[in-house]
């Protein structure tokens, strides 16, 4: 069993509406309950579209559920003229504990740079909210460079907007592997996550990379999860099309039911 409580968490993307959200994550908790799942050996965490956070807040207050919600994302800035932007001071009002920070979806389409994306991570940090940080090479980048060079240098620029002795879960998404079916195997995630883990060492001192969850993303299903679960450096999942299927994703966050297998 590892130090490190695991971490299996939902990537929703622009996927469920807010009434969707409720009904989601009530059938999520419900299922969990009956399954006896124990939240103390898996934590999990759903990433709605801003406009659920606040169904899903007050739902998961109402029914006292063990279930944690972040942003997909967040502006750099407190306040003022962004249009379209989401302040941190707005998700920590919503009790948003975690918040997704430069997923290679934004990076892509959005033209997010390490720069910006190490200033989201001092917003978070400034309003207490723990930053998901994305890093992973694409299929052109691991020809060019190898596998672990584009991450590590993301997380490089990433941590330099971290506050000292905060929280941060940093997972390592390979574009290739996101939405494509073909997950990275757990030999070279592990590969990877371990070099992430000498940066967080690096930059934020031994105690803190030994206490920081690093997560897998990238075509995670239920039948690969246990695999990744088993190699010392991941721990957990940061899930996107399974994260839609309420057994599928159960299932996944149930992982130490069929990690011996
Ligand atoms: P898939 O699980 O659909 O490959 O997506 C992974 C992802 O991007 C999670 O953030």
């Amino acid at each position: 069993m590892k130090a490190r409580t695991p971490f299996i968490a939902g990537n929703w993307k622009m996927n469920l509406d807010h009434l969707q959200s409720i009904a989601f994550v009530q059938k999520l908790a419900w299922t969990l309950s009956d399954a006896r799942h124990d939240f103390a050996t898996a934590e999990v965490a759903v990433f709605p579209p801003f406009t659920d956070l606040r169904s899903v807040q007050t739902l998961v207050n109402a029914d006292d559920l063990p279930i944690a919600y972040g942003g997909q994302d967040i502006s750099e800035h407190d306040n003022g003229a962004y249009t379209g932007e989401i302040s941190g001071a707005f998700l920590k009002a919503l009790d948003t504990k975690y918040v997704v920070i430069g997923h290679s979806e934004r990076r892509q389409y959005h033209g997010e740079t390490d720069e910006q994306i190490a200033g989201k991570v001092a917003a978070a940090h400034r309003h207490g909210i723990i930053p998901v940080i994305c890093v992973g090479e694409t299929a052109e980048d691991l020809e060019t460079h190898g596998p672990s060079a584009v991450p590590v240098a993301q997380l490089r620029v990433a941590l330099g907007g971290a506050l000292k002795g905060s929280d941060v879960v940093v997972a390592y998404e390979p574009v290739w592997a996101i939405g494509s079916g073909q997950a990275a195997t757990s030999d070279q995630a592990q590969q990877v996550c371990a070099a992430l883990r000498v940066v967080i060492a690096e930059l934020l001192g031994d105690d803190v990379a030994q206490a920081t969850r690093i997560l897998y993303g990238g075509s995670v299903k239920s039948s690969n999860i246990a695999g990744f679960m088993r190699e010392t450096d991941i721990d957990g999942a940061l899930v996107g099309g399974a994260s839609l299927q309420l057994e599928e994703f159960a299932s996944i966050v149930r992982f130490q039911k069929h990690v011996g297998t």
